[in-house]
C-alpha cells in the first residue's frame, strides 16, 4: 500500500513501522488523563513517593479502575492506529476498544544503579510477544498492536521497554512452522531466536507519548538504572477477524505487510491454521484483578481522610451491578471462560530476573 494513501501516517512513519515494527506518536495523550489517573497512583500501590525504602517490589502491574475510548484518550495516535490496521471497520468494535489506568511501574532498585552499567538484551529471558487470551496463529489479530502509553518521562537507562527490531522474522517463521497454533502461556516459545538477533532499541520517551508496536514485535522489560517510578500502560488494539495473508489484489494492511516481509513472501496461499481458533479469559488478569480490592480500599480510605465519602472515588469496581461494569467485563474479555487446567489463570505476578 503506497504511503500516499494515508492521511495521518507520513511516509517516514510507514517506513519506520514496516522496517522496525514500531512507531512513536509524540505527545498524543491528553494531559487531563495523565493528571487525573496519576493523581492517586501512590495511594493505590501503598508506597511513599518520597521514601524509596517503601518501594518493596522492582516491578508492578496494576489493574484498571478507569477506562475511556482510545480515540478520546489519544486522538492523534488513534488516527494512525486506524491507518495501520487498514481502516476502523477492521478494528473490533468491543474488545480492547477502551484504554485505562492499568499502570506498569518499573522502579528499578538502588543496588542496580552503580553496580551494573549495562545488561545485554540478548542474554535476557523475558522476551515475548503479548498473548494471554487466545490460541495464537500466524494470522491471529487479537493483539494487532501492543501499545505503550507513557505516563512519565523515560530517559535513557530509565527502564524503557526493549524491542528487538530484527526479531519479527523469527517470530513469524515460528508461527508459520506451527500452523497448529500456540495456547497461552506461550512461554516465549516464539522468541528463542532473540539471543542471535542484532537490532535492539530501548524506548526513550516523554510523558504523553504513545508507542505502537506490531503485535509480533518481540519486547522485554529493561533495567531501570535510575531508580525512579517509570510509569506506562500496555493496552492492545484488537481486530475482529484474522489477517488475510493471501489477498488477490495485493492490498495488504501495514500489519499484514510486516508479517509477509518477515517471511520474505508476497503472499501465503498455502498457509492455513490446522486447529480451531480459541479464546479464553485473559490469563494475566488473575493476579492483576486480585489487586483491585486492596487498591480500592486504599482509595476509599484516602477519600475519607479528606472528609469525602466513597462516591468521590472513581473506580469501575464500585459499580459492579451496573451495565457499565458488564460492558467493562466484555471489553476486557472477562466474560470469557477460564482455560481449563493450571495454565488457566496466573495468580502471581512475574518478577524481573536479570542475566
Ligand atoms: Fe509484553
Amino acid at each position: 500500500m503506497a504511503s500516499s494513501k494515508f492521511k495521518y501516517l507520513t511516509s517516514e512513519d510507514v517506513q519506520h513501522f514496516l522496517t522496525k515494527g514500531w512507531l512513536r506518536v509524540p505527545g498524543a495523550i491528553k494531559q487531563e488523563y495523565i493528571d487525573t489517573w496519576m493523581a492517586d497512583l501512590w495511594t493505590r500501590i501503598g508506597y511513599d513517593e518520597h521514601n524509596k525504602s517503601t518501594w518493596d517490589e522492582e516491578y508492578l502491574h496494576l489493574p484498571r479502575h478507569r477506562e475511556v475510548p482510545v480515540e478520546d484518550f489519544a486522538p492523534d495516535a488513534w488516527n494512525k492506529i486506524v491507518e495501520i490496521c487498514g481502516g476502523d471497520d477492521r478494528i473490533d468494535p468491543v474488545r480492547e476498544r477502551y484504554v485505562g489506568d492499568a499502570f506498569i511501574i518499573n522502579f528499578g532498585s538502588g543496588d542496580k544503579t552503580p553496580a551494573r552499567q549495562e545488561h545485554d538484551p540478548r542474554a535476557q529471558n523475558g522476551w515475548h510477544t503479548d498473548d494471554d487470551w487466545y490460541r495464537m496463529f500466524l494470522d491471529s489479530s487479537g493483539n494487532a498492536l501492543t501499545v505503550i502509553h507513557v505516563f512519565t518521562d523515560i530517559p535513557a537507562r530509565g527502564g524503557g521497554t526493549w524491542v528487538c527490531e530484527d526479531g519479527i522474522a523469527g517470530v513469524v517463521k515460528y508461527l508459520y512452522d506451527h500452523p497448529e497454533g500456540l495456547d497461552p502461556p506461550i512461554k516465549a516459545a516464539n522468541c528463542e531466536h532473540i539471543s542471535s538477533c542484532k537490532e535492539f532499541s530501548t524506548v526513550v520517551a516523554e510523558k504523553g507519548d504513545v508507542i505502537l508496536l506490531h503485535g509480533l514485535l518481540p519486547h522485554a522489560a529493561s533495567p531501570n538504572y535510575l531508580n525512579y517510578a517509570r510509569v506506562i500502560s500496555n493496552p492492545h488494539i484488537s481486530l475482529h477477524s484474522p489477517y488475510n495473508l493471501n489477498r488477490p489484489n495485493g492490498e495488504y494492511t501495514l500489519l499484514e505487510q510486516v508479517i509477509l516481509r518477515g517471511l520474505g513472501r508476497d503472499s501465503l496461499p498455502e498457509w492455513k491454521p490446522t486447529r480451531e481458533r480459541k479464546f479464553y479469559y485473559p490469563r494475566n488478569a488473575g493476579f492483576k484483578r486480585a489487586k483491585a480490592k486492596i487498591e480500592l480500599e486504599r482509595m476509599v480510605r484516602a477519600a475519607k481522610a479528606k472528609g469525602l465519602d466513597e462516591s468521590a472515588v472513581d473506580s469501575i469496581y464500585l459499580r459492579r451491578d451496573t451495565k457499565a461494569f458488564e460492558d467493562f467485563e466484555k471489553r476486557n474479555g472477562f466474560d470469557k471462560e477460564v482455560k481449563d487446567g493450571e495454565d488457566g489463570l496466573l495468580l502471581e505476578q512475574h518478577k524481573l530476573v536479570w542475566a
